[in-house]
């Protein structure tokens, strides 16, 4: 392959060495820091899935690693390059977008106009050709476009919600929780579209309170508790660590005997933040 084709290609390039790094990530809200030294990596191609009960600190880690809450301490880096202390929308540019917890759309506006507003300095045929990809993604927003966002199903609002940070075409995709209040067999299809993604070389945070699917799609796996990093490791093999299904996800182990995946890390009790 010519230097040139690989230049086009741009997913083929960027798979080998993009990855989002944060390190010892510090962030609040007023006096209290809620995070308090978190470490996460994703490269482009994988899902990196982050679980833990309401309060454990998820979406704060989601409006930091965005630039929605100021970090206080530590570092994320984007590319190769460091992002932590830049606007949201210096983010945006280099290929960081969030998909809120909650969707956040304007539900008196048209759909077609929510896509729109994904947009980042964009003229106006990237922008049409950003949102027809979108629509191809999901073929159901198509016949939707005139309607009003708030008309929607709660399924097509995540689609939408989804499709409007894809408008922004990020390399990086931050989900604060797509499938809260939907049907199981929506979330299976969203969760589907989010593994698409990935495997189109995006690097993907996915924040789910719903274990058991969310490890599924997922590469990789990180349990927060009290804004810090309790448990990480291979999705696969938390999903099978009894010990961790037992403690985190309030499950019932396989076995008699709780048995520890030798490639997952549980935090120790005596072991500091950093
Ligand atoms: N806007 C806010 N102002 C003050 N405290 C907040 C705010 N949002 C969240 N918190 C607190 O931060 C902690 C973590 O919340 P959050 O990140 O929303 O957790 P999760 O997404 O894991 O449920 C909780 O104790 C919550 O009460
Ligand atoms: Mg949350």
């Amino acid at each position: 392959m010519t230097s040139k084709m690989l230049a086009t290609n741009e997913h083929a390039e960027a798979k080998a060495e993009g990855e989002l790094v944060a390190t010892g990530l510090v962030s609040g809200y007023h006096q209290s820091p809620i995070l308090s030294g978190i470490d996460l990596r994703v490269r482009r191609g994988e899902v990196l899935c982050v679980l833990g009960a309401n309060g454990a600190g998820k979406s704060t880690l989601a409006r930091t690693l965005v630039g929605l809450l100021p970090l206080r301490q530590g570092e994320i880096v984007l590319d190769g390059e460091a992002v932590g202390h830049l606007p949201v929308g210096d983010r945006v540019v280099r290929g960081l977008s969030l998909v809120p917890e909650g969707r956040a759309l304007f539900p008196s506006l048209r759909v077609a106009d929510n896509l729109r507003l994904g947009a980042f300095s964009r003229n106006r045929a990237q922008l049409a050709a950003a949102v027809d990809d979108v629509l191809d993604l999901f073929p159901a927003l198509r016949p939707r476009l005139r309607q009003l966002a708030g008309t929607l199903s709660g399924g097509e609002q995540q689609m939408l919600a989804i499709g409007r940070a894809l408008v922004a075409r990020p390399n990086y995709l931050v989900l604060d929780e797509p499938s809260l209040g939907l049907a199981p067999i929506i979330v299976d299809r969203i969760l589907g579209k989010v593994r698409e993604l990935a495997d189109s070389a995006m690097g993907i945070v996915l924040i789910e309170q719903n274990a058991s699917l969310a490890l599924s799609i997922s590469d990789f796996a990180v349990v927060m508790e009290r804004g810090v990093k309790v448990v990480e490791g291979p999705a696969k093999d938390i999903a099978t660590d009894d010990a961790v299904v037992r403690a985190y996800f309030g499950g019932v182990g396989r076995s008699e005997t709780a048995t520890h995946s030798p490639k997952t890390r549980i935090r120790e009790s005596g072991e500091r933040n950093q």
